[in-house]
């Protein structure tokens, strides 16, 4: 971590001007600009190179900041927020008026989250406005868990990044729309369906994936994806044999096999998994192989950790989905 109150004090002045800064969460970084200037929410599209389709992520530093975003802070969000922020869990609600529709594309709903990162929420609360905050990646590409990730992407005249290090959670958030009678889980996270359920004493629904597009437009087939080919490969298979014909192939495992060609184990604890995932993506495609084969993942023991294998099934499906099929 390198960032104290100067760097704070000198993204407040960007922000305040319209600018664009990385801050770090728990999760990964995002790409921040003024939620409710327009122009500068404009900036964080073009930047990222994101379809204006595609709604944002308000972030803020405490609930109260939350209320004023919705003209409905329903009982489940307000249970969920008590219990889990600050922490990976983004609320979608009913939004007022003063947001603007660039924001929220158009639509009806704002997704608020407060992020569990000292250097945020200082930012957060030293502007007295949130913040949108995409992950601070090129659109469809990996997300950012450290403030070097967001370098290698962004000029440092367009970017100013803050680094509070590398994220420790290492997926994005779980998004839930509760703005309704009976909460939906719209992208899978850490913070599972199952956890959101015993909270809230009430059954929750996961979106069909057909839906969850329509729902929560950041989820197209392809995302989170590196350059190299990218292929889910069974345990049984991750031989010699895909690298037949001479082709560099670079593997992510888990089981705790050796395959004969490089690879990165990040075993089979799901939470440790997740936070490396991203960073071993890019270090994998950093070798520019002819294939990158990531292991089928685990399905998990316990009712937790299958709803966490779940979640990190949902990126790297998304990062090995074929292009020829988008
Ligand atoms: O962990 C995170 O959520 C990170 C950090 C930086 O906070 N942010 C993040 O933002 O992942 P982004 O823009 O990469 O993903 C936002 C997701 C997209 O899938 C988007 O479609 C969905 O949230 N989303 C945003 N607003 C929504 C809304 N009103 N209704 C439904 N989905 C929404
Ligand atoms: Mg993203």
């Amino acid at each position: 971590m390198n960032c104290g109150p100067e760097e704070i004090a000198e993204a407040v002045r960007r922000l305040r001007g319209g600018g664009l800064v990385a801050f770090p969460t728990e999760t990964v970084y995002g790409l921040g600009a003024l939620a409710l200037d327009a122009s500068a929410v404009a900036r964080v599209f073009e930047a990222k190179g994101r379809p204006n389709t595609n709604p944002l992520i308000v972030h803020v530093s405490s609930i109260a900041m939350a209320k004023r975003l919705t003209t409905n802070w329903t009982s489940h969000a307000n249970t969920l927020a008590e219990q889990l922020w600050p922490g990976p869990l983004s609320l979608v609600l009913a939004k007022t008026t003063n947001i603007p529709d660039i924001v929220t594309a158009g639509g009806p709903t704002v997704a608020i989250r407060m992020p569990a990162h000292p250097v945020t929420l200082a930012l957060i609360e030293a502007l007295d406005e949130p913040l949108v905050g995409p992950s601070a990646n090129i659109s469809g590409s990996i997300s950012p868990t450290s403030a070097e990730h967001v370098r290698s992407s962004f000029d440092d005249a367009l970017v100013y990044v803050l680094d509070g290090g590398p994220c420790q959670r290492g997926i994005e958030s779980t998004v839930v729309d509760v703005s309704g009678t009976q909460p939906r889980v719209l992208r899978p996270g850490l913070i599972t369906d199952l956890d959101i359920a015993s909270i809230l004493g009430v059954s929750v629904s996961a979106d069909s994936e057909s839906d969850s597009i329509a729902r929560s437009p950041g989820l197209s087939q392809i995302h989170y994806a590196p350059q190299a080919r990218t292929m889910l490969v069974d345990t049984a298979d991750l031989n010699a044999s895909i690298a037949d014909g001479g082709a560099r192939v670079v593997a992510i495992t888990h089981s705790g096999i050796v395959p004969p060609f490089k690879a990165f184990s990040l075993g089979n604890d799901p939470d440790r998994y997740a936070a490396q995932l991203y960073a071993t993506l890019r270090d994998a495609d950093a070798l520019k192989p002819d294939l990158i084969a990531i292991e089928s993942l685990p399905t998990g023991k316990t009712t937790r950790e299958q709803a966490l294998w779940r979640a990190i099934s949902d990126r790297v499906s998304r990062a090995s989905a074929d292009r020829g099929k988008q």
